[in-house]
């Protein structure tokens, strides 16, 4: 069973897998594959964002593991089982990006991508299996239980289009 965690940067891949890590859990974290592979093609200096080859990235994994955990905002586009795509309500996204001190453009990006479920929509186009937690009122330790539960098939409340940004980014205009 291979799993990806996914989600718009800040959603906290990161952080849920560095708890399931602790736990035990196997993780691979696809920004070290690829640049260990030689799969970062490229810089978009625009979005101070590598350019991976993820279709070379895809070809080359190899995972040691019979259940793991692939993290990384192009997870859903490896060979996965199911994809887990973390989410984060857009103004409070904003503001766990802007403590990291990103450009207005980078966050402004990102922000806009996760409100109109980009993600998301990738994820379900090519994978059977997606399921959403929002991230906005849990902490890491309650996301990462909640991605075990998925994966015991409690998955009610979690399906695709769960998670709704609408009624936020009308108020934007
Ligand atoms: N419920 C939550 N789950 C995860 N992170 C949270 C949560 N609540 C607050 N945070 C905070 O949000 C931030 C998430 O950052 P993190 O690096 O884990 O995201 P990421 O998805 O790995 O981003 P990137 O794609 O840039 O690597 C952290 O600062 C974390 O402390
Ligand atoms: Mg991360």
């Amino acid at each position: 069973m291979i799993v990806a965690i996914t989600g718009t940067p800040g959603t906290g891949k990161s952080s849920i897998c560095s708890v399931l890590g602790r736990r035990g859990y196997f993780i691979v974290d696809l920004d070290q594959e690829a640049r260990a592979g030689g799969f970062i093609v490229g810089r978009d200096e625009s979005r101070g964002a590598d350019e991976v080859d993820v279709e070379g990235l895809r070809n080359h994994l190899l995972i040691p593991a019979k259940i793991a955990f692939l993290k990384g905002h192009y997870s859903h586009l490896m060979d996965v089982n199911l994809a887990i795509v973390l989410r984060c309500r857009p103004s409070v996204l904003r503001k766990r990006l802007q403590e990291r001190g990103w450009p207005d453009s980078k966050i402004q990006e990102n922000v806009e991508a996760e409100a109109i479920d980009s993600i998301l929509q990738e994820a379900v186009a090519r994978l059977d299996l997606v399921y959403e937690i929002d991230t906005t009122e849990r902490t890491a330790e309650s996301t990462a239980a909640g991605v075990l539960e998925i994966l015991q098939g409690r998955t009610k409340g979690h399906a695709p289009g769960s998670v709704d940004w609408s009624h936020e980014v009308l108020s934007w205009y």
